[in-house]
């Protein structure tokens, strides 16, 4: 990877996404892009910058070519909630953004990261320790596209030769950027509200066990997939990666180790536990610690510690 794009740079990853990269790989090599200027200063002015809507191929390949991109990072995505409420342009940002992507990387023969989710399960996958190669039969419009990404980018390496790589990706837990419209969102929710009101009332119930991930190793994960020695990876599209699986009760337990008068309620969300209901209550991950040493560093006592000094700085 030496000259980097990445697209979807306002978003949670992506804008964390682009200052991690930047200090690996120097800020003028990593093009941060979104289709809005809503971003962090730092984002926009770290390095470049540039507006690319994914869904206009013709403009987004300019910016390819004038840069000489060699990796493409497609954090473009609407979540699982966002995506049940607005089915079509689900579809067609999802897969259009993705299509895009591929269709780039082919012509310059580049390499592209393109993240899938626990979403791409659904009621029929085994739901604890959900293996790697498993049953996908997602029921939400979310999970479909990126199933269907799976399948499209392992078609693009294997007929085009295209350099793609992904993982799954659990909830991911982080304090620059909140995330938008998906099920996982109650898990960073909670840090901000234990710190603002100290209390908080989840749309998830207790017993939703979800994968979560902290942002650190979301991005640790992306980086080392994409240098990995391709020689090793029997996979590509995608790889399970987790680090911890949690309910909302034992979050608030944690939290309550800081903020002892901390107070969890409910008032659940019927669509979130739907869609909840579906997926992994926690993944295994071997195949990613067996094809390129993936290992999660924070666990959820020490996400939580760092968590709640974050934001209660942020929130001052
Ligand atoms: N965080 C996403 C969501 O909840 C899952 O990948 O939709």
């Amino acid at each position: 990877m030496k000259k980097i794009l990445v697209l979807g740079a306002a978003g949670q990853i992506g804008s964390e996404l682009v200052v991690y990269l930047r200090n690996i790989y120097g800020a003028d090599n990593v093009v941060a892009a979104d289709v809005h200027k809503n971003c962090p200063d730092y984002v926009i002015n770290g390095g470049p910058f540039e507006l690319i809507d994914a869904l206009d191929g013709e403009n987004f390949r300019k910016q390819v070519l004038k840069y000489n991109i060699d990796t493409i990072f497609n954090l473009v995505a609407m979540l699982s909630v966002k995506g049940e409420a607005n089915p079509v342009l689900a579809w067609k940002l999802n897969m259009g953004a993705l299509f895009n992507s591929l269709e780039i990387a082919r012509e310059i023969k580049g390499a592209i990261f393109n993240p899938s989710s626990i979403g791409a399960f659904g009621p029929t996958t085994p739901m604890d320790l959900t293996p790697q190669d498993t049953l996908m039969r997602p029921n939400t419009v979310y999970g479909i596209s990126k199933v269907a990404g799976e399948l499209l980018s392992d078609y693009y390496y294997e007929k085009f030769g295209v350099d793609t790589r992904g993982v799954r990706y659990p909830g991911i837990i982080s304090n620059v950027t909140l995330p938008g419209g998906g099920t996982t969102d109650y898990a960073v929710e909670i840090y901000y509200e234990a710190i603002k009101k100290k209390s908080y009332t989840c749309n998830l119930p207790a017993g939703a066990f979800l994968d979560m991930m902290y942002m650190p190793d979301a991005l640790k994960a992306a980086v080392q997939l994409m240098e990995a020695d391709p020689c090793r990876l029997k996979h590509r599209n995608c790889f399970n990666v987790t680090a911890m699986s949690l309910d909302p009760e034992i979050m608030a337990k944690e939290i309550r180790k800081h903020i002892p008068e901390f107070k969890l309620d409910y008032e659940v969300d019927p669509v979130k536990v739907k869609i909840a209901a579906t997926w992994p209550n926690s993944m295994d991950d071997s195949v990613a610690r067996d094809e390129w040493d993936w290992k999660h560093e924070y666990d959820l006592a020490t996400m939580t510690t760092d968590m709640l000094n974050v934001l209660e700085k942020k929130l001052k």
